[in-house]
């Protein structure tokens, strides 16, 4: 694989859906359909057209509105799923067909109470019947992370014979390690027969808070797709961030991969999903959490008063932050207590701010985070009037 272009498949709408109590209607999904378009994501799965009326519905409408993005319905390895996903998607400008089954000794042994041959017999006719209707079928192997690579080679040969062009290894329950899956990768890169007609795809789950480092090396070892969620939200755990695996690639220049991806959309986009959702994000989220570009130290606050870089290794507007947050509480020294200050209109002396800081440091014992109204207050009781 030469191609240093990693295609980010986002699943908000399918997999990110599968939140308990995230229920969205089609409205709300076309408006998400139409800012993960806008934010460059190269696949949207818009759903699981079998699964519901109202999902077939919020499928076949995110295909009409949708312009760049390929437009995706999931699909079990079973006719008729592959038929009413290929009908939601008529009117997709670029349609794909995301069709699979277990592979798994679990899945194969408990859920299809079957053996390996039946699988992969199964694997082929599904991508077979789906190449009927699109020219682009990805193939998932559900619980990848639990098949052993011997076997999971063998059915992605089948499901490549038959004319998948992207190849899912989901980890479906979060249980590799990162070495582990980028083994796996580098395995099905150099035992798949075929595998040059295809890309290998990164499907990872959070249960062991590994989904995104998975992704990582999943892509580090020859993968050219990641599925992910806005805020990583999903399932359980949740899937691979989305906002995670593209900027680890931008800041980390040196593994030569990129997405397509317009990073400035990010903190927009993860508000209004968590919006919509009714999913607040966490405040100390990677990327998109409310503290992701905020410091409240002393130290790390002089220092990136003094020079971002020192303890950022992002620039905020990079993912659409207009500047860092110097949050004052009672850890916070002089130099955020001068530069909050002149932000509200008080320039203050040395020797004000010695005062000052006396006066802010009482204000900061009894209550957790000092505002710009409270600024006001500090400056009256030390007798500041002077405003810039
Ligand atoms: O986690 C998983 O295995 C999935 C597949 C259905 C693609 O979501
Ligand atoms: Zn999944």
């Amino acid at each position: 694989m030469t191609d240093n272009k990693v295609q980010i498949f986002d699943t908000t709408l399918r997999d990110g859906e599968q939140v308990p109590g995230c229920k969205l209607d089609t409205q709300q999904k076309l408006i998400i359909a139409e800012r993960l378009d806008l934010l460059g994501v190269d696949v949207i799965e818009a759903g699981f057209p079998i699964s519901s009326p109202g999902d077939f519905k919020s499928v076949e409408e995110i295909a009409r509105l949708v312009k760049n993005a390929t437009v995706c319905g999931l699909t079990r390895a079973v006719k008729k799923d592959i038929e009413v996903a290929a009908e939601a998607l008529k009117y997709a400008v670029k349609p794909r067909i995301h069709t699979g089954i277990g592979t798994s000794d679990s899945h194969i042994k408990y859920k299809f109470k079957s053996n390996r041959e039946d699988i992969i017999k199964r694997a082929y006719d599904a991508v077979a019947y789906a190449k009927t209707f699109v020219e682009d079928v990805e193939f998932y192997a559900e619980d990848a992370g639990r098949t052993d690579n011997e076997y999971l080679a063998r059915v992605c040969e089948a499901a490549v014979k038959a004319g998948a062009t992207v190849l899912n290894i989901p980890d479906t329950t979060g249980y590799c390690l990162p070495e582990e899956y980028g083994a796996k990768m580098k395995y099905l890169m150099e035992n798949v027969k075929g595998i040059d007609k295809a890309i290998l795809s990164c499907h990872c789950h959070n249960d062991l808070g590994l989904a995104t480092a998975n992704s990582i090396a999943g892509v580090v070892n020859g993968a050219r797709q990641i599925e992910c969620t806005i805020n990583g939200i999903g399932e359980r755990a949740g899937n691979t961030a989305l906002e995670e695996v593209v900027m680890i690639l931008r800041q980390h220049r040196d593994l030569g991969l990129d997405t397509n991806i317009n990073s400035r959309l990010l903190w927009d986009t993860s508000k209004m999903v968590s919006d919509k959702m009714g999913m607040p994000v966490q405040p100390n989220k990677a990327v998109v959490g409310s503290n992701a570009f905020a410091h409240s130290s002393g130290i790390h606050q002089d220092g990136v008063i003094k020079n971002r870089e020192t303890y950022e290794i992002m620039d905020p507007e990079e993912v659409g932050v207009t500047e860092s947050a110097i949050i004052l509480t009672a850890r916070s020294g002089r130099a955020a207590l001068a530069y909050r200050s002149k932000k509200v209109g008080y320039e203050l002396t040395k020797l004000q701010l010695d005062d000052v800081y006396e006066v802010f440091l009482k204000f900061a014992d009894k209550q957790k985070e000092i505002h710009d109204e409270d600024i006001h207050e500090i400056m009256k009781e030390a007798k500041i009037q002077t405003q810039v």
